[in-house]
């Protein structure tokens, strides 16, 4: 079930024409639909039965609270990389023992704070962060789990070149003939390492690409095994891909991608080795959508620019990865359909060229250049599709504009779940500095 189609020519977010929605609370505004993170979750879940992974959603690619406490709800654990998402996943309501601590530079202070909350697993980058979570966890009087994210150098040719992280030149994981000292019982005071944990980046629209990494992963599990060290845990990461409308080539579909997966690792469950996984993109992207509005229509040199009210402070995905996202008005004609049935490939007769920019003072401020598109007006609300993932949680005040509003919908009802940021909270953090000097 698709939640943003258009009927009769209106594009609604589940039963609520969007349109109303920028009426009501603005624009540029995040539009979410609850029901598609639940079916989106679930889809994880039944792709990835064959293991019953502990499913934890990966906040960085959506962290507004009202989000994770519907994902929490759902039954997902949750996937923190700092202190401050550590808060954000407290402040949702979820077990400690259902969060795993990711990220490759822990500071001491968001270390303290994930073990004074007893979250489940570390995720450890680095020797050196070992020694340090072992300091700490001693001065805390408290036994730690922790997992070696392990770099398998393997890579997926599909994935974007900044957020490819399975690749030996990248900074993330310890290389994998590395890693086996330490694991030795006893090298910690504090700390069991129990886990693997490999996430080769985002997304990974290929199951051969996991399966690579698999296998290495098993050859360690063997080997550790006979060095005795037994492996409790496999956290094979996020990376599974959601639909933009816009690739080039076909991702392997979710249920495909999650058997083949299960298939792989079915002797290791046997064995009785628990998963774990951290999807962020594959249940946010599409449970979100971002609406702009058309300021001004103006004529270059040589081709038509559309000028919206939302910038890449607001969605930088375009800008920092060249992503394609579709654009397209939230009215159009009397289209009915899913969004993703949109003939936003084609030109089409009455389809023009039209580059479609935000007010901030880049040229690399866009999300869509020389696109086929329905004759633009001033005025007129566009949907940008796919945002739900780094949207929002990626969004910054550069040239001093506020974050925008998020609202979820539920059905027939919607409500602000962050406040558009207005002037005022521009400079809260620096007004009393005036009075000071
Ligand atoms: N686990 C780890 C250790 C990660 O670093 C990430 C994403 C995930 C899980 C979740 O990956 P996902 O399932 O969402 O693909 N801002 C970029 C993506 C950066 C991903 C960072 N790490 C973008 O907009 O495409």
């Amino acid at each position: 079930m698709e939640h943003f189609h258009y009927q009769h020519g209106e594009l609604f977010a589940e039963n609520i024409a969007v349109r109303s929605l920028v009426e009501q609370y603005g624009s540029p505004l995040y539009v979410y639909s609850a029901q598609a993170f639940k079916d989106n979750f679930q889809a994880i879940k039944q792709a990835f039965e064959g293991i019953s992974p502990l499913i934890c959603f990966s906040v960085k690619s959506c962290c507004n609270l009202s989000v994770l406490k519907l994902m929490v709800e759902q039954g997902a654990g949750l996937d923190v990389v700092s202190g401050g998402e550590l808060y954000r996943a407290l402040q949702a309501g979820v077990a400690a023992e259902k969060i795993v601590f990711a990220g490759v530079g822990k500071s001491r202070v968001d270390i303290r704070a994930a073990i004074d909350a007893g979250v489940f697993l570390f995720n450890a980058e680095s020797e050196a962060e070992l020694q340090r979570i072992d300091e700490i966890a001693l001065a805390a009087g408290k036994r730690i789990k922790a997992a070696i994210r392990v770099n398998p150098d393997v890579e997926d040719e599909d994935t974007p070149e900044k957020t490819a992280t399975g690749g030996r030149q990248t900074k993330f994981g310890i290389p994998l003939e590395r890693a086996y000292p330490l694991f030795a019982a006893q090298r910690y005071r504090q700390i069991d390492v129990v886990g693997l944990h490999a996430h080769i980046g985002s997304p990974i629209p290929s199951a051969q690409s996991y399966l690579n990494a698999i296998e290495k992963l098993e050859q360690m599990v063997d080997k550790l095994a006979e060095q005795g060290s037994p492996i409790e845990f496999i956290n094979l990461g996020g990376g599974y891909p959601a639909t933009y409308g816009t690739e080039s080539k076909a991702a392997t579909p979710l249920p495909e991608m999650g058997q083949a997966i299960c298939a792989r690792l079915a002797g290791l469950r046997a064995r009785g080795i628990r998963f774990l996984n951290e999807p962020g993109r594959s249940i946010s992207a599409n449970a979100g959508i971002l609406l702009t509005t058309v300021e001004f229509m103006k004529q270059g040199w040589d081709h038509k620019i559309a000028i919206v009210d939302a910038g890449m402070n607001v969605l930088i995905r375009p800008t920092l990865y060249d992503a394609k996202h579709v654009v397209w008005p939230a009215q159009f004609g009397q289209f009915n359909g899913s969004w993703q049935a949109l003939p936003h490939r084609d030109v089409e007769a009455g389809f023009e060229k039209v580059d479609v920019v935000g007010p901030i003072c880049e040229t690399g401020d866009y999300f869509a250049l020389g696109r086929h598109l329905p004759t633009l007006a001033a005025d007129e609300v566009l949907a940008i599709f796919s945002c739900g993932a780094y949207g929002m949680s990626m969004a910054s005040q550069y040239n001093s504009h506020g974050r925008p509003a998020e609202v979820l919908v539920e059905g027939s009802t919607s409500r602000v779940i962050r406040q558009r940021e207005d002037h005022a909270d521009l400079v809260a953090h620096e007004i009393a500095a005036l009075s000071v000097a």
